[in-house]
């Protein structure tokens, strides 16, 4: 399956795209509304780019006033991302989500490189989130975790459903004349090719530690990419980045993903998760 990176694609402005997806997910929300960080928040790199965007977000009440009824309208299964200050603010808005029946699934953004984080630790924001929803739940990790696999192991004993890997990791962009960062925040979140083998090991790591469904990304832009996710452990794979350079990727990469299977004898997505893993696939625990 084929979902977009949360914060990466306005489905009410570009419905198209969002209808060649398989599972849209809304940018995160909190509690409260956010303006962001101040500008510059975007800068090209060699290799991906940067963002510090800091989740700039209506709020829940706006969301639910306003955008998930049309969001709803696209079709695809809604999966809503959500992210907060302390492990109270994941709480209230997965309990505000639990009977929206519009909502399919929720995202636990435990690793915006962009603001400050919880103090509490990943799977005490699960374990409270938990208590909250009775909707699949996932957590989206960071992959700058020295000791992610514990993490991951922490986090589905907290009651998570699936892992989300990876979000962005802190980068810094220089400005060729001045030598001054790029970014009015001055680090951001970097995403991109560049990604790729750094959530690529995430992905491996995990899903051999846990077993559990993982949504895969970082970096995938091609067929191949996707393929290579997958085989990692991803159950499904996500794209990010590279809709901002082209929108026609979801349908482009599920062409490309087909004829890798194809070429290789496998019949479906699912006969490829895992295969990297010499012992062969793991069983889901
Ligand atoms: C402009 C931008 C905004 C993002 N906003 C969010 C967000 O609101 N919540 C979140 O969990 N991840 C956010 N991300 C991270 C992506 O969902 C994704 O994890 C990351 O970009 C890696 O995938 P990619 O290399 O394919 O872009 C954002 C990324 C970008 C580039």
């Amino acid at each position: 399956m084929i979902f977009n990176a949360s914060g990466c694609l306005d489905a009410l402005e570009a419905p198209e795209v969002a209808r060649a997806l398989d599972v849209f997910v809304t940018k995160t929300v909190t509690p409260q509304p956010r303006e962001g960080n101040r500008p510059v928040r975007i800068a090209e790199t060699e290799a991906g780019m940067l963002n510090s965007i800091g989740l700039e977000n209506p709020g829940i009440e706006a969301l639910f006033a306003d955008k998930l009824p049309q969001l709803a309208q696209l079709g695809a299964p809604l999966w809503v991302s959500v992210g907060g200050f302390a492990a109270s603010d994941y709480a209230e808005l997965c309990a505000a989500l639990d009977d929206r029946p519009e909502v399919a699934a929720i995202e636990l953004n435990l690793s915006c490189p962009n603001v400050e984080e919880a103090p509490e630790s990943a799977s005490e924001i699960v374990h409270a989130a938990r208590r909250e929803t009775r909707k699949t739940l996932y957590a989206k990790l960071s992959p700058a975790a020295a000791d992610l696999q514990d993490t991951a192991r922490a986090v589905q004993a907290a009651g998570a459903d699936g892992l989300t890997l990876v979000n962005t990791m802190r980068g810094l962009a220089l400005d060729d004349t001045t030598l001054q960062p790029r970014l009015g925040r001055e680090t951001g979140g970097y995403s991109g090719p560049g990604l790729k083998p750094i959530a690529l090991a995430a992905v491996y790591q995990c899903y051999r530690a846990t077993g559990m469904p993982i949504v895969g990304m970082g970096g995938i832009s091609t067929g191949r990419d996707a393929l290579e996710f997958l085989a990692a452990g991803a159950a499904s794979i996500a794209l990010g980045t590279i809709l901002f350079s082209d929108p026609d990727a979801p349908g482009r990469v599920r062409r490309e993903l087909a004829d890798e299977l194809a070429s290789r004898g496998l019949s479906t997505a699912e006969a490829a998760t895992g295969l990297a893993h010499s012992q062969g696939p793991v069983s889901v625990a």
